[in-house]
Parts: C-alpha cells; sequence; structure tokens
C-alpha cells in the first residue's frame, strides 16, 4: 500500500517524527520564574468532571514561591458558602505535542488530601476521537499512581514483551468500555503519589509519546537517574530501564496515530466529581460519607481540609523534535509555548480558554453533562479542526496536511 502512495506523501510520512528515535532534544522548559509562560488559564466551572471548583488564576491558586518552585494549589483560605465552588487551577499547554514528544514533570509535592483529584494528562482537541494519556493520576489519599489511555474502539493495552513495572487493569482503552476507565495501569510504587510521594520528596514522571507505543516511567526522589535534571539538554529513553506503563502500537496493540491526534498537556486540580466524589470510591482511602452529607458538603466548603493540595513543580521540560510542536494547532502558530532558550515573559492569550474537551476520568456517565456533549459524528478532519478552532480557517489547511502525514 505504501508504495502506491504519491510521493509527496511519502515525503511527508518520512518527514513525522522518527517512531524509532531513542534520543530527543529539549524544546520547551517551564521553570522557576517563568513557569506560568506557556499556558493558558481554565476558567469558568469543572464542566468535565464535575468537580466542585471554579478555575482561577489568582494568586490563591498559582505562583512561585521563595525556592523558585512553581505552585499550584487549590484555595485553602476561604471559607466557601454554600452552593459556591472553590477556586482551584487547570493549565492547558498552549503548545499541541505531535508523536515523538517526551514531557518530564518534576514535582516535589503533589496534591493530596480527601475529595481531592490531581492530574496531569494531554488531550487531543476533539476527544476521545484524538485520545488522552493519563500521567498521573490519583484521588483522595491514594498512594499509588493510575496510569490511562481514553480513545474510541479498537485501541487495546499490550505491554508486549518489553513490558511493564505496573499492574495491568482494564486492557480495553475504548471510553465506551468499562464505565469509561480507560486501560488503565497501576504504579506499584506506593511513593509514585499522594502521601508516600510527599514523604519520599517526590519524584519524575516521564511520558514519552511515539507512534510506536506511549511508555510512561516514574522515578521516586532517590532514584532518578543522574542524566534527567531540570538542564538536561536531551533525554535518552533507552537508558530509563522498564517503564511503569507501556502501551505498544504492534500487533493487538493501539495504533498511536489512529487513536491520537496532537495532545495538548493540561495540569489540574479539582475536587469531589465523578471519580474523587463517588461514595464507594471515596471511601477506600477516607472516611465513609454520613448520610445526608456529600463529598461536596464534608469537604468543599472548609479551607483546612485543603492543606495539602498542592503540586510544588522544579520543573516540566518537553523533548523532541523540530516536528514536535503542531503549528496548526498551537496557540500562535507553536510560538505561545516557550523555547528552552527564552525565558522572557509573554502575555498569556486567553484563545484556548473555554476549547474545553471532556477528560475522560469519569467512573459515571455525565448525561447532560455540557462538558460531554461533544459533537461525536465522523466528520472530515477539516470541518473537525474547524469546530476546535471556532472557524480558524487557516488552521485548516495545516491541520490537513499534519492529519494526511
Ligand atoms: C487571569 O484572569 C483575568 C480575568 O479573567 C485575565 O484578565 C488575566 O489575563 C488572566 N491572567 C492570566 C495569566 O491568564
Ligand atoms: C493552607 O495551606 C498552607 C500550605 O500547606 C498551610 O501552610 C496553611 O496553614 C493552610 N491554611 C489553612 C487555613 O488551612
Ligand atoms: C466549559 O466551560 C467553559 C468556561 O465557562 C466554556 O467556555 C466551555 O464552552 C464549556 N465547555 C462545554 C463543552 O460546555
Amino acid at each position: 500500500m505504501l508504495n502506491k502512495l504519491p510521493l509527496v506523501l511519502l515525503a511527508l510520512l518520512r518527514a513525522t517524527p522518527a517512531a524509532a528515535a531513542t534520543s530527543y532534544d529539549l524544546i520547551e522548559s517551564h521553570k522557576g520564574a517563568s513557569f506560568f509562560d506557556g499556558w493558558t488559564f481554565a476558567q469558568g466551572y469543572d464542566n468535565t468532571t464535575n468537580g466542585d471548583v471554579v478555575w482561577a488564576n489568582s494568586s490563591k491558586v498559582a505562583y512561585v514561591n521563595g525556592q523558585g518552585k512553581a505552585i499550584l494549589k487549590v484555595d485553602n483560605s476561604t471559607e466557601v458558602p454554600y452552593n459556591e465552588k472553590r477556586e482551584s487551577i487547570k493549565l492547558y499547554s498552549n503548545n499541541y505535542y505531535r508523536p515523538g514528544t517526551v514531557w518530564v514533570f518534576d514535582a516535589s509535592h503533589v496534591p493530596v488530601g480527601c475529595s481531592v483529584w490531581p492530574a496531569v494528562f494531554t488531550q487531543g482537541t476533539n476527544w476521545p476521537e484524538h485520545g488522552e494519556i493519563d500521567i498521573f493520576e490519583v484521588v483522595n489519599n491514594d498512594q499509588m499512581n493510575q496510569y490511562a489511555l481514553h480513545t474510541t474502539a479498537g485501541c487495546v493495552a499490550s505491554p508486549g514483551s518489553g513490558g511493564q513495572t505496573g499492574t495491568q487493569g482494564f486492557a480495553e482503552c475504548d471510553q465506551n468500555q468499562n464505565s469509561g476507565s480507560g486501560c488503565t495501569v497501576r504504579d506499584v510504587d506506593t511513593a509514585s503519589a499522594g502521601k508516600g510521594f510527599n514523604d519520599a520528596q517526590g519524584g519524575v514522571y516521564v511520558a514519552a509519546f511515539e507512534t510506536d507505543g506511549i511508555r510512561i516511567w516514574f522515578f521516586t526522589r532517590s532514584k532518578i537517574p543522574s542524566a534527567l535534571t531540570a538542564d538536561a539538554t536531551t533525554i535518552d529513553l533507552d537508558s530509563l530501564g522498564t517503564p511503569s506503563a507501556r502501551y505498544n502500537a504492534g500487533q493487538g496493540g493501539c495504533d498511536i496515530e489512529k487513536f491520537s491526534g496532537s495532545q495538548r498537556l493540561t495540569l489540574d486540580i479539582t475536587l469531589c466529581g465523578d471519580f474523587a466524589g463517588s461514595p464507594t470510591i471515596l471511601q477506600q482511602t477516607c472516611p465513609a460519607l454520613v448520610t445526608p452529607q456529600t463529598c461536596y458538603t464534608t469537604y468543599v466548603l472548609k479551607p483546612e481540609s485543603y492543606a495539602d493540595a498542592w503540586f510544588e513543580i522544579n520543573y516540566l521540560n518537553v523533548y523532541g523534535t523540530s516536528g514536535s510542536i503542531d503549528p496548526a494547532l498551537s496557540v500562535n502558530g507553536g510560538q505561545g509555548g516557550i523555547s528552552s532558550s527564552a525565558s522572557s515573559s509573554r502575555p498569556t492569550t486567553s484563545s484556548a480558554i473555554g476549547s474545553g474537551t471532556s477528560t475522560a476520568r469519569t467512573t459515571s456517565t455525565t448525561t447532560g453533562n455540557a462538558g460531554n456533549a461533544l459533537p461525536t459524528q465522523t466528520v472530515s478532519s477539516a470541518s473537525r479542526v474547524k469546530y476546535w478552532f471556532g472557524g480558524a480557517g487557516w488552521a485548516v489547511g495545516l491541520a490537513v496536511v499534519v492529519l494526511a502525514s
């Protein structure tokens, strides 16, 4: 079939970021005073997972501390009046990334506590058609991270002979099965999330998004490979050992290019909602709710519930090639992020705010919720892109080329 493709397409295929690369160069670095450059703050309510938060961008939820670390937190200084939501934070990367991208996330503290639901994940423009990769996700007082992909039907988790150190949960990535859990892998390290993570001074997550598969590694602080530093200008995936979670692209696995569009990175902390607030999930690591109290009335109204509900981030680096950033989908054609050499602040554009894809981290169907009211019919790639860009026609031509490749 390949030899029937026009030459121009073959050229495009060759130009696609290589699947076989094991080493990638630093293309973006978020740390210190410029950490918040290159992101867009979400606004409004959590209309994707029904959390009891309102997304904010004040110093109550986002700042750089005295040690130059970025703090992303739930507001823990406000008594919330009944029926109102608590302020928290959700950041979207201004850039969308193609396969051939590696995200490295180093934190010394992650949010923990009853009702708390932090996540570091990626999604394509249209959900679940364009996929979701959950890199870090945990609820309440759990101490073991859960990895997942969320896709349409046809993608199955297959760690293959390369293996993974995590425990396989559901193998089926189809969002329409297993109550929307996606294909899950649970880390076996009790320092991979929650109090265990924080007691160990945190650690590093490395997520590699490549055409031949998706791999995610976790290293607790004391076991971080010496080459993995904030200033490292390259990353060699071959040196990292067996990943915690592995989703191979091969036979019986998941065709990454078919099930994942370019991905946008998201960091957020929501409260209660479809996953953390489910009474059965909640009582796995927190006291059972006392009728008629709910997750919201028990926790959200009180600031003291959130003394530990914060991320402290040392750095977030992105490694890849010149083809990693998708100009058609990224804010300002890919100039909305920061380059590894640029450190100047740039104004945050708001054009990506509210292009809210539905997140998958639901355990129940949220019928009637606006966050899931996305068009699911198959339309042409061009009109899908156009839909998400609210008619930014200039993006369409480029997107078609990207999708065709
Ligand atoms: C924060 O929100 C305000 C009001 O919604 C907006 O004017 C401002 O640009 C936002 N700042 C950032 C950094 O997004
Ligand atoms: C809010 O969180 C900070 C950081 O954990 C803590 O020092 C402070 O005491 C908390 N405030 C309240 C009112 O719980
Ligand atoms: C979710 O809320 C945001 C902000 O209020 C809004 O712009 C967006 O359209 C909403 N998404 C959906 C799918 O309703």
